[in-house]
C-alpha cells in the first residue's frame, strides 16, 4: 500500500453486533460477495471502514466517534458506524438501492418501482456518508467507495476535499444505455461517479456499457476509449476492469476441515448412498439468480430421465435477503413452493430429491460440502460476478466436480467453457447440461477443474487487491504529473 491507508465505504457492514434472547451480544457476519470479498483485505492493512450500523447492539459497542475495532476476536482495523433512520432505510437502501438501482442495473427495467422520495433519501444518505468520510480522512487515505448505494457520494467527497485520490468499485453489472437511459436522475448519477479517480467493474463489458452511457449522456464529456478515461467538467475519472475474486488459499484449506461425522449423517438422513451423485446450489435468495429456473430443470430432469431419480439429490442453501421487499419475499416462497412439490412428486421413504436449508452453516462444513459435491449449479439470469463460482471452485481440492455455470455470470468471462456452460431459461439445454456435467469423464472433469483453479489461485482476491492499488497508484502518478 506504499503508506496509504485505505478508507473503504460500503453500505453494509462486515460485522454486525446484536442482542440475543439473554441480553448477550453476538457478533454476524453478513452474506454476500462484497464484505466476503474486502474483510480479508481490510485485515491484512488495518484501514478504516465506514458502513452503515444496522445491528440493535451496534450503537452499545462503539466509542465516542462512532468506531468500533473489528474482528472481534482478532482486532484488525476500524469499523466506524453511521447511523440511518428508518426512513432513510425504506427509502434509500429498500428504495432507491434495491428497487431501483439492482433491478435496472440486473437489465430488469419492469422491475423499477420509482418514487420520489426514493431519490431524495438517497441522496441525502449519499451526503451523510460523504461528511463522514471528510471526517475520517488523512493525507495519506485512500478513499475506496463500494457499489451502487453510493452513485452520488464521490462528487460530494470531491467537493469538500479537491485533490483526494477517490476511487469506486462497482459490484453489480452495468447495462447498456438502452437501459440506463431509463432512470429519471440517470445524468446525476453518472456525474456522481465521475467524482471518481478511478472507477472499477468486474468486466471489460461493463466498462463499455458505463462508457457508452457517459457518451450518450453528456455531450461535454470526452470519452478516450483508447486510455480508458473520461474527461468531464474540468476531471478526469480512468474506468478499468478488475474482476474480483475470493480468498482461494484459505477456502482451499478450509475445505479440508469439514466435520467428517457431520458430512456423513448428512449423507445418511437423506439417503445419500455411494452410488448417489450429490449437486449443490448456495445463494441469497435474489431473483437475480435464478433459483426457480435450476428447480424447474432439475424437476424437468428427474422427469425426462428417471433414471437419476434415486441417484441425483441436490442440495440447496439459501439466505434471506431484502425481505422487506415484496419481490425478495414471493421469490422466497416460490423456491420453497417449487422445493415442497418436486420432493413430494418424486422423493420416496428413503430419498429427498432436493434437501433445502436457510440455516446457517458454518463455513467449513459449506466449503466441506462443496469439496465432495459432484456438481454445482450456479445459475444466475444476470449476475456481476458470482464468487459462489469461485468459492466452489477453491473448494474442489480433489478436483473432481463440475460447474455449470450461465453464461450471465461475469465468472463465465473468465472460466469459459472450462464450465458447463446453460442459459438460464433454456429449459432444454440447462437439462442436457446437466445430464453432460453428471456423466462427464473423470478425465475431463480433471481437465476443466484444474484450469479453473489455476484460474482463481492466480488471480486471487489478493491479486485484485494488487491491481486495483496499483492501478489507483498509476493514475494518482499520472494526475499529480499532469496537473
Ligand atoms: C450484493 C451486492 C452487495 C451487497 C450484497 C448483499 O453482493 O453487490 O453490495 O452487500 O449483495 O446484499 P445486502 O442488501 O444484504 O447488503
Amino acid at each position: 500500500l506504499d503508506g496509504d491507508s485505505l478508507l473503504v465505504v460500503s453500505n453494509r457492514q462486515p460485522y454486525k453486533h446484536s442482542y440475543d434472547e439473554d441480553g448477550s451480544i453476538t457478533v454476524d457476519r453478513p452474506a454476500g460477495g462484497l464484505t466476503a470479498g474486502i474483510d480479508p483485505v481490510m485485515q491484512e492493512t488495518d484501514g478504516t471502514w465506514i458502513a452503515w450500523g444496522d445491528g440493535d447492539a451496534d450503537s452499545d459497542v462503539v466509542d465516542e466517534h462512532d468506531r468500533v475495532r473489528v474482528p472481534p476476536e482478532s482486532e484488525a482495523y476500524t469499523l466506524r458506524r453511521v447511523w440511518l433512520t428508518e426512513d432513510e432505510v425504506d427509502d434509500y437502501y429498500y428504495g432507491y438501492s434495491n428497487q431501483v438501482l439492482w433491478p435496472l442495473c440486473h437489465g430488469g427495467m419492469w422491475k423499477t418501482e420509482f418514487a420520489d422520495e426514493f431519490w431524495t433519501q438517497y441522496r441525502d444518505v449519499n451526503e451523510t456518508f460523504a461528511e463522514a468520510v471528510v471526517d475520517e480522512y488523512d493525507d495519506d487515505s485512500l478513499v475506496w467507495f463500494q457499489d451502487y448505494h453510493f452513485g452520488l457520494a464521490p462528487q460530494m467527497v470531491r467537493e469538500g476535499l479537491p485533490d483526494a485520490f477517490l476511487m469506486h468499485f462497482w459490484h453489480i453489472p452495468w447495462p447498456g444505455w438502452d437501459t440506463f437511459r431509463s432512470l429519471p436522475n440517470c445524468e446525476e448519477l453518472l456525474a456522481g461517479l465521475l467524482g471518481n479517480d478511478l472507477l472499477g467493474f468486474h468486466t471489460d463489458w461493463y466498462c463499455e456499457n458505463f462508457l457508452d452511457c457517459v457518451d450518450e449522456a453528456f455531450e461535454n464529456a470526452f470519452v478516450d476509449r483508447d486510455q480508458k478515461r473520461v474527461r468531464h467538467d474540468g476531471h478526469t475519472t480512468h474506468v478499468e476492469s478488475f474482476p474480483l475474486s475470493i480468498d482461494y488459499d484459505e477456502i482451499t484449506s478450509k475445505s479440508a476441515d469439514a466435520d467428517e461425522e457431520w458430512f456423513e449423517e448428512f449423507r445418511r438422513s437423506y439417503g445419500i448412498g455411494d452410488d448417489v451423485q450429490l449437486a449443490v446450489g448456495i445463494d441469497r435468495l435474489d431473483y437475480t439468480k435464478g433459483i426457480p429456473e435450476r428447480l424447474d430443470a432439475l424437476a424437468r430432469l428427474w422427469e425426462e430421465h428417471p433414471e437419476w431419480r434415486e441417484k441425483l439429490t441436490f442440495f440447496q442453501k439459501g439466505s434471506e435477503s431484502r425481505s422487506r421487499i415484496s419481490d425478495y419475499r414471493e421469490l422466497q416462497e416460490e423456491v420453497e413452493e417449487a422445493v415442497t412439490r418436486i420432493n413430494r412428486r418424486f422423493g420416496t421413504d428413503d430419498w429427498t430429491p432436493i434437501v433445502y436449508t436457510e440455516e446457517m452453516l458454518p463455513e467449513t462444513d459449506l466449503y466441506g460440502l462443496c469439496r465432495h459435491s459432484d456438481v454445482a449449479l450456479v445459475s444466475p439470469l444476470r449476475d456481476g460476478m458470482n464468487l459462489v463460482a469461485k468459492e466452489y471452485v477453491a473448494a474442489q481440492r480433489d478436483e473432481d466436480g463440475v460447474l455449470v455455470l450461465s453464461d450471465q455470470a461475469g465468472a463465465h468471462e473468465e472460466f469459459g467453457d472450462d464450465a458447463v456452460t446453460i442459459n438460464p431459461h433454456d429449459v432444454d439445454d440447462f437439462v442436457e447440461q446437466l445430464q453432460y456435467a453428471l456423466t462427464m469423464d473423470e478425465s475431463e472433469r480433471r481437465e476443466r477443474m484444474r484450469r479453473m483453479r489455476q484460474r482463481v489461485e492466480q488471480y486471487d482476491l489478493f491479486a485484485w487487491l494488487r491491481d486495483s492499488l496499483s492501478t489507483a497508484r498509476d493514475v494518482k502518478h499520472r494526475r499529480d504529473t499532469e496537473k
